[in-house]
């Protein structure tokens, strides 16, 4: 059921790694509901002593103490990171002042040899449906195109200005998912960074039923006001109970997709799929 598409992988890489030459600071935007799921580590590879900072977007939807978790775990190992909601404008600004500290090596190294000051160059780059358009948008105040979830379309790319200090590339650098695993898998279409076909809306809704269960429980059972339910049978048998509730009968793919849609949208509480304290294989 994993697809992996090392053709789109290795054009993803050789686009990025170009437009890196000419840009200061790359800004890896995450999903904070799956900051591990919705990485890209080949990014690394291609950095190198780059300057990067993690954007863990969409931070309303995800559990706070997970997000600080993940923020002082990022930390430890020497990176930037920083968790935002690229909607809200408060939080456009939180992130303008990190860059600008960031900056300031570039500034003084510049100061240092005499030079010129100059707006630092930014790239904005990550998996698709992560927010990196409305994050561009937000940055510089603009409608900017969005550009589908095409590996490395950099035609017609231009600079904007965010403000004094930077300026941002129009376009974002889109990474292809690295699905290694079945549960990276899961999580990027649980999130809905991968389009729903790859895995049947059953199957999907079962994982997220026994992850909530596991990590938050009572919440999409009390969402849904079936707490009387006999959590004790089996998830296949709890959906149909569900899909019931819904009014759909027994269609419960309709359930299935249903409780997906509400998932993504928050209703059914803030989460994090991605746990520090698991281990991870990558079946790469
Ligand atoms: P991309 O360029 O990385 O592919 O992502 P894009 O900006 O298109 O955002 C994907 C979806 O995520 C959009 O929703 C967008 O509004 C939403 N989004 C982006 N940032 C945030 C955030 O911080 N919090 C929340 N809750 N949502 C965010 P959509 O339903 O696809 O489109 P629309 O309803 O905005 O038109």
């Amino acid at each position: 059921m994993i697809q992996w598409y090392p053709g789109h992988m290795a054009k993803a890489k050789k686009e990025i790694q170009s437009q890196s030459k000419y840009v200061d600071i790359i800004c890896e935007t995450l999903d904070a509901r799956a900051p591990r799921s919705s990485a890209n580590p080949m990014l690394e590879d291609i950095l190198e002593n780059k300057k990067q900072l993690f954007i863990l977007n969409k931070a309303d939807l995800a559990d706070q103490e997970l997000i600080k978790e993940w923020l002082a775990y990022y930390g430890d190992l020497g990176f930037e990171a920083i968790a935002i909601n690229a909607k809200k404008p408060k939080d456009i600004e939180h992130l303008k002042k990190k860059l600008k500290v960031m900056g300031r090596p570039f500034r003084e190294k510049w100061r240092q040899k005499g030079m010129k000051q100059q707006a630092l160059r930014l790239l904005i780059v990550g998996i698709p449906n992560v927010g990196k358009s409305t994050l561009i948008n937000q940055l510089c105040r603009k409608k900017v195109a969005a550009i589908g979830d095409k590996p490395g379309v950099t035609r017609g790319q231009q600079w904007v200005n965010v403000d004094k200090d930077f300026i941002l590339l129009d376009t974002p650098g889109v990474l292809w998912p690295k699905f290694s695993n079945e549960k990276i898998a899961q999580n990027l279409s649980l999130i809905g960074a991968i389009k729903d076909t790859h895995y049947h809306a059953d199957d999907l809704c079962l994982y997220a039923m026994a992850f909530l269960d596991q990590y938050y429980p009572g919440t999409w059972q009390s969402y849904y006001k079936i707490l009387n339910m006999d959590n004790t049978i089996a998830y296949g048998d709890q959906l149909l109970y569900l899909s019931d509730k819904m009014g759909y009968k027994d269609n419960y793919d309709q359930a299935a997709e249903h409780f997906l849609r509400d998932l993504r949208l928050g209703k059914l509480g803030k989460f994090v799929l991605d746990r520090l304290d698991e281990e991870v294989y990558d079946n790469e």
